[in-house]
């Protein structure tokens, strides 16, 4: 495994110091790191070859880089290292519905919205024209054609979403009746503009009420480096435990060979995945960098803080500056913090259905809701999950390093350890995904 710098207790140089000396900027942490300036200000320790490449192909960047390091730094120094926060009404969502929503459909939708999805593209449409029911569509402007070209993952997050509904609703007195695909199947592969399901609300106070809805407005996908501190088989039996009854298996290994053969294949499907241009395009075109962005966009993968709001207001972090080779490269590396990590945990299916897609969103939801139960973080790390041509041969490798047969699906792999709780990501507000 690459070295990491030393610094802070992660590998990382503490934010402050990042910017002191030869260090340079690096878009990619704040994909794999969340919340402030400490985290988003991970950066690598130039080698001189590496300096030398810098100041080569982009000579003007770098020294731009050194001089905004001293005008961040000393903004730092005056108080201002709390500008640019995550905008307050793009994570309102993680608060519920406010007291005057009545509608408990509505109501149920409020926590819904808040299932992890991938890239957060919360591809959703929430139909409420017929009175005590839900239509519930996929949104087809909001695909990631490119890392996921049958749209598996973006199925997973509607299983999710539903999971969650079913639990905001019982949590009502609601048994919510989901049929999937009422007005038939989409073609293969494909999704289509026919409902995903309708979901009919039920009066029935003898509903069961599900003890993970308590840990709906808690979950976060937790990025970053985590503890080294090992799961027990008795918390990966705890969240096998949640996933009963749903037709998904569950596997997890804390094993150190086979945690540095999983490891190694993550980092090179991170790789392929940045290494490709239309891959990584589809994940900068959904950066959304800095507060006022994030609280337009509310959806894709948030950068902000001080030091994101200074090298985009120079120019120096934008859309643009990410797809450059030297901000590539650095992407690549930065997938090292994420590999630290005491276990991994996945989620299989037998077919590929889309009602088994459903049925593994449902299952990562629960899983991730019993893991904040139990003080966990998790994380997704999907690369090598994606089916587009170039990483086939990597998926199939790493079905068998799981020990799985060809034709079983890993539809999650995540990590799963103890970490510092991450920050809310942002949610579209409801009225986006209702048609009443
Ligand atoms: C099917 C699926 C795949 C995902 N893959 C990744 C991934 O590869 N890397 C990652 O950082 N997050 C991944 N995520 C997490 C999402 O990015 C995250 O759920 C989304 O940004 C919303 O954030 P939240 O979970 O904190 O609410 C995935 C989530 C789902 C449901």
């Amino acid at each position: 495994m690459g070295r990491l710098p030393e610094g802070a207790p992660d590998g990382s140089p503490d934010g402050l110091t990042v910017f002191q000396g030869m260090y340079i900027f690096i878009p990619w942490n704040v994909i794999l790191g969340t919340g402030g300036i400490i985290q988003f200000g991970r950066a690598l320790e130039l080698s001189p070859s590496q300096q030398l490449e810098t100041n080569m192909t982009s000579r003007r960047g770098f020294l731009r880089v050194v001089g905004t390091s001293a005008v961040i730094l000393a903004a730092g120094g005056v108080g201002l290292t709390q500008c640019d926060p995550m905008p307050e009404e793009a994570v309102a969502a993680w608060k519920g519905p406010a007291p005057s929503v009545k509608d408990p459909r509505v109501r149920a939708l409020s926590f819904a919205l808040l299932a992890p999805n991938p890239h957060n593209r919360q591809p959703w449409i929430a139909d409420l024209r017929e009175p005590g029911a839900i239509t519930f569509l996929c949104d087809r402007s909001r695909m990631l054609p490119e890392t996921d070209p049958y749209s598996r993952q973006i199925m997973i997050g509607c299983g999710a979403f539903l999971e969650l509904l079913r639990m905001a609703a019982a949590e009502q007195g609601y048994r919510a009746e989901i049929a999937a695909f009422p007005n038939g199947d989409w073609p293969d592969n494909t999704v289509g503009d026919q409902p995903v399901c309708r979901v009919a609300f039920v009066a029935d106070q003898s509903v069961a009420r599900d003890p993970l809805f308590a840990q709906v407005l808690k979950r976060r996908t937790k990025r970053g480096a985590y503890e080294a501190t090992p799961v027990s088989a008795a918390e990966a039996g705890g969240v096998e435990g949640v996933l009963n009854g749903l037709p998904v298996r569950f596997g997890w290994t804390g094993e150190p060979g086979a945690m540095n053969r999983l490891r190694d294949i993550a980092r090179r499907a991170w790789v392929i995945e940045v290494k490709k241009d239309s891959t990584y395009l589809e994940s900068v075109k959904l950066f959304r960098i800095t507060g006022p962005e994030i609280a337009k966009k509310r959806d894709g993968l948030s950068f902000h803080g001080p030091f994101f709001w200074w090298m985009n207001a120079l120019g120096l972090v934008s859309k643009e500056t990410a797809m450059a080779p030297f901000a590539r490269q650095q992407a690549v590396d930065l997938i090292e913090a994420d590999l630290k990590t005491p276990a991994f945990a996945w989620i299989v299916t037998p077919v590929n259905d889309r009602r088994a897609q459903l049925a593994a969103g449902a299952a990562y939801a629960r899983a991730t809701l019993r893991a904040t139960e139990m003080g966990l973080s998790t994380h997704p790390l999907s690369q090598a999950l994606q089916e587009f041509p170039e990483m086939l041969p990597l998926l199939a490798e790493h079905k068998r390093a799981l020990g799985l047969p060809a034709g079983d699906t890993v539809q999650m792999f995540f990590r799963l350890g103890r970490a510092t709780p991450g920050e809310p990501a942002p949610r579209r507000p409801l009225t986006e995904i209702i048609r009443s």
